[in-house]
């Protein structure tokens, strides 16, 4: 991959002469000025229809920042990524979750390898699994079915199949599934209480099997079943955890030490990030919850997306066009932040979940040559599912003082028979980004409180709290219905967005160092505490400590 300051490209002085011209430009004039624009300016792809013309951008934007693609190289880029090039120089690692929804007949290459044959092989020892759990022919300890699995793990452990398992909630099995993550000891045993051990299966997702939380989490989980083993049963402490306790790590030695059977064993690999890693056996209780089909059909929706991202134009390129949308917003009008707002309740976990893709990836202040870099990277990302959030959080969107890019997703049919309840909640997902786009005037705020009968004087002293300057950018994605097709695709289409923004900002998207660090010190305070030692502290987290130690 070249390694360009993309502040030293022609594109982006192109670019920075070009935005003072237009910052002011308002989004109703651009439209008024450009009659075609909701054509110019979206993407029909398969059951998607991305509509960006609500930005603040116009033609001259749009080539300007193609030219500053193509001047880094985004293709070539592209093809080292998809082709298991080392890109996670950082940490050695090829970088290839796409190479996890590729089908059975396909080469995954890594170092001159085709590696599929072991991703298949993991997949169907998925398949058989699942399949015998949901079926109750896998047995507990004492004869009965499985009625309950609980997913341990955190981070990429953790989010991805939480907020899979909650947005496909309609294609789910009779199983409950259940996710433990915070080392808090408070979170265990909320969901211990609720079940019974001759009927749970507990999946310990760890990429390392060295997560503090998450083998803490274990540890006290296993006790608690052993705890409550039935002599009567007649089985051995090691025969009941072979029935109830499955794992998923890159550490397989790791796995065989806490006790876990080796037919419950799925490997994964080094080169699958952890926030990437839903694709891989890291999905198993995704698989459990909604079935192996729909499993495969997630992974066949984000397949679809890494085609029409590998294959298409950048100016037609779903994931290339977003993501220069936020190179945009970040880099010339020093917008901090990004909402993403679900028009669906199944997809409350969505926000969260890219929190950690996007600001573990992207968060990140050194460029590829290791130099602090002289312009922003990263965005913040926060969210939740519209309408409430416009109960909430929208006022500020509205009438703050800051700029936020908004992504509107929003889905054309409902997945229960329509009560009229999903023509309302799509007349707020169209009117909101109507409305962020056109604000009030004041012209119309006066017209509307004279038809109230309000006062001269009255409408005087309301107008400048009732009047929304507007231009505030959104980009609507429109999707036919959410399946796990279509799931696979938007989360894969958000995957290659953060790849783009990592090329065009010269950074490492793929390690994770920060998160490091505060792993090292939790542990060496976690000794400090045990040693009753807080010397070696500043004063304030000396105090602190002092006080937590005399509780
Ligand atoms: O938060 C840092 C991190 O390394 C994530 O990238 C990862 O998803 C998470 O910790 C959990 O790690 P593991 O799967 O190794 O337990």
């Amino acid at each position: 991959m070249k390694n360009i300051n993309p502040t030293t490209t022609a594109a982006w002085s192109q670019l920075q002469k070009h935005f003072q011209e237009i910052k002011h430009t308002h989004l109703k004039t651009l439209f008024e000025e450009e009659k075609n624009r909701a054509e110019a300016f979206s993407i029909r792809w398969r059951d998607f229809y991305v509509d960006y013309s609500k930005h603040r951008i116009d033609k001259e934007t749009h080539k300007l920042l193609l030219d500053l693609a193509q001047e880094v190289d985004l293709p070539a880029a592209i093809k080292s990524y998809f082709e298991g090039d080392r890109i996670n120089e950082t940490e050695n690692r090829a970088v290839l979750h796409t190479g996890l929804r590729q089908p059975a007949v396909a080469k995954v290459m890594l170092d001159g390898e085709d590696v599929n044959p072991e991703v298949q092989e993991v997949k169907q020892h998925i398949e058989r699994f699942s399949r015998s759990v949901i079926s109750g022919s896998h047995k507990g300890y004492t004869g009965k079915s499985i009625t309950d699995v609980v997913n341990v793990g955190i981070g990429g452990s953790d989010l991805g199949p939480v907020m899979i398992t909650e947005a496909l909630a309609f294609y789910k099995n009779h199983l409950n599934i259940h996710f433990v993550s915070n080392v808090d000891g408070d979170h265990v045993q909320e969901v211990l209480k609720k079940l019974n051990p001759e009927t749970t299966l507990f999946v310990i997702v760890s990429k390392t099997f060295t997560t503090q939380e998450t083998l803490t989490n274990a540890n006290t989980i296993r006790e608690w079943f052993v705890d409550r083993l039935l002599p009567q049963a007649g089985v051995s402490e090691n025969s009941a955890i072979s029935r109830h306790f499955a794992a998923v790590s890159t550490n397989v030695e790791a796995i065989e030490k806490f006790g876990i059977d080796a037919d419950n064993v799925f490997p994964m690999w080094n080169w699958v990030g952890g926030r990437f890693s839903l694709w891989s056996a890291v999905g198993l209780s995704i698989a459990l919850s909604v079935g192996y089909e729909n499993f495969e059909r997630l992974l066949e929706g984000a397949y679809d997306m890494d085609r029409h991202f590998r294959e298409s134009k950048l100016e037609k390129n779903i994931p290339v066009v977003l993501a220069l949308l936020t190179v945009w917003y970040n880099n010339f009008f020093g917008a901090e932040t990004q909402a993403i707002i679900p028009y669906t309740q199944y997809l409350h976990r969505f926000p969260a979940y890219l929190q950690q893709a996007i600001m573990e990836s992207n968060g990140k202040h050194v460029d590829r040559n290791g130099k602090p870099v002289d312009y922003q990277t990263g965005t913040v990302i926060w969210g939740e599912p519209g309408t409430n959030s416009q109960h909430a959080f929208f006022q500020l969107i509205h009438q703050g003082t800051k700029l936020i890019p908004a992504d509107f997703i929003g889905f054309k049919r409902p997945l229960y028979l329509d009560s009229g309840h999903h023509d309302k909640l799509m007349a707020n997902f169209f009117a909101q980004t109507e409305a962020l786009m056109n604000g009030k005037t004041e012209e119309q705020v006066s017209q509307e409180l004279k038809t109230k009968g309000l006062s001269e004087k009255e409408i005087k002293q309301l107008l400048p709290f009732k009047v929304f300057d507007g231009n505030k950018p959104t980009t609507t994605v429109l999707i036919d219905q959410l399946t796990p097709r279509s799931l696979g695709s938007l989360i894969a289409m958000y995957e290659h967005k953060i790849f783009v923004e990592g090329v065009i900002w010269n950074i490492f998207s793929y390690d994770q160092w920060g998160v490091e660090l505060g792993k090292q010190l939790a542990t060496k305070i976690l000794n400090d505490l045990e040693q009753n030692d807080f010397a070696d502290h500043d004063s304030s987290t000396k105090e602190l400590l002092t006080r937590y130690r005399k509780r």
